[in-house]
């Protein structure tokens, strides 16, 4: 979240004199209607038919997309090794397996990884775009075609972000986005739902929605309404989102001005590369990726005065040897209720060996980023730059 101000305190005033925080009322009684705005207005951007704002974050988003496309146990996910583990958690949470694929140079799952680790009980896919870096949705998307696998676009660190010329999220069965404070736009906490498929539509909305019983939309749905969960937003957050929206392609347009500006300027510098990206058009900007010869020269050029950078294999929270609940499997808050004992996940794989994902090791510890900010000054940028330049002179 890089911006909030005035506008927020200034919708969120009105929210208040209107006394009315659930997300469902009339408006004839003053009800704003704020996340029904933005869920439409969601849709529109991203380019779908339905969009669902919610709490729970990106997790929620990704665990409604699963109940959508109806994952559960006996069911394995494929989800890249360098992610949030909120991505497996998801997956957890459903009651199936994640099983992991490779990252390859641009950070983001390797297509060639994935077509071989699909096995007999895979059923669906999840590409990461980590650190706005699109993940290659093309072929994915044609090798989970070819597989016929199900898609989920986990896009939370990538909002508003595209892959020629389609915004992320809009490229698969259902995507889900992050608007938790350390995200490109957000309220606090919050997660985003999208897909154009009426029926995971209907799905993760009652999913969503305690069951749906009240809604007043709830009479067209097709289905009967199953018990779900309460992930509902409300109109605090709906009307936080609307003036975050607002500001989106703003904060998009300066992330990505710096990220050229360091990619102009650094080009060419002996002992500087940059990492591989599947679209920098739809790249995001929150990064400058770069790439070393050596993990050893990538963590000296990131830990250099000035630079600021850090490799993603660093990150301790965003590579899988580091989701220690996972790896040690240990899941919920009962036994029985753990995917990893339940009868029917026993044949499924569940091995998260370190020494399993080299290729992993190697693109993750060979790749520094630099987060950007999008209201750095040109000061800032410079001095920054000329610090890259410094460092990168000193590698050996
Ligand atoms: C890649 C990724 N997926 C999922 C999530 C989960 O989002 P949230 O924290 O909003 O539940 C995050 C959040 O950090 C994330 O970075």
């Amino acid at each position: 979240m890089y911006r909030m101000g005035e506008q927020e305190v200034k919708e969120l005033k009105k929210v208040f004199k209107a006394k009315q925080l659930f997300r469902v009322g009339d408006p004839s009684t003053g009800h704003l209607g704020e996340v029904v705005r933005f869920e439409q207005a969601w849709a529109k951007y991203i380019g779908t038919q339905y969009a669902l704002l919610m709490s729970g974050g990106g997790t929620a988003a990704l665990m409604c997309s699963l109940v959508g496309l109806g994952i559960g146990p006996g069911d394995e996910v494929l989800i890249p090794t360098y992610t949030f583990m909120a991505t497996a958690s998801a997956v957890l949470a459903v009651g199936a397996i994640p099983v992991l694929v490779e990252v390859d140079d641009s950070c983001t799952m390797d297509p060639d990884d994935l077509e071989k680790k699909i096995g007999p009980n895979t059923k669906a896919i999840i590409p990461v775009h980590m650190v706005g870096m699109p993940a290659d949705m093309e072929k994915i998307c044609a090798i989970a075609k070819k597989h016929n696998l199900k898609v989920i676009e986990d896009a939370c660190q990538a909002v508003g972000g595209s892959f020629k010329g389609k915004k992320l999220g809009s490229w698969a069965d259902a995507g889900a986005y992050s608007f938790n404070v350390f995200k490109i736009i957000g309220c606090g906490e919050g997660g985003g739902f999208v897909t154009n498929d009426r029926m995971i539509y209907e799905r993760a909305s009652i999913f969503h929605d305690s069951g749906t019983a009240f809604r007043p939309y709830a009479g067209d749905f097709t289905i009967p309404i199953f018990l779900g969960l309460q992930f509902r937003a409300s109109e605090i957050m709906g009307a936080i989102m609307n003036v975050q929206l607002e500001r989106l392609e703003g904060i998009l347009k300066d992330l990505r001005r710096i990220k050229k500006v360091f990619m102009e300027q650094l080009s060419g510098v002996d002992g500087i590369g940059f990492a591989r990206s599947n679209d920098i058009e739809g790249d995001c900007g929150v990064v400058v990726a770069f790439r070393f010869e050596t993990p050893e020269k990538a963590l000296e050029f990131a830990q250099s005065e000035g630079v600021g950078g850090w490799r993603p294999i660093d990150s301790r929270k965003h590579v899988w040897f580091d989701w220690e609940p996972i790896v040690n499997k240990r899941i919920a808050g009962h036994p029985a209720m753990n995917p990893y004992n339940i009868p029917q996940n026993a044949n499924l794989r569940k091995d998260y060996a370190k020494q399993m994902y080299p290729k992993s090791i190697e693109n993750l510890g060979r790749t520094v980023f630099i987060s950007v900010n999008p209201d750095w000054k040109a000061k800032e940028i410079k001095e920054r730059i000329k610090a890259c330049k410094e460092a990168a002179s000193r590698l050996k």
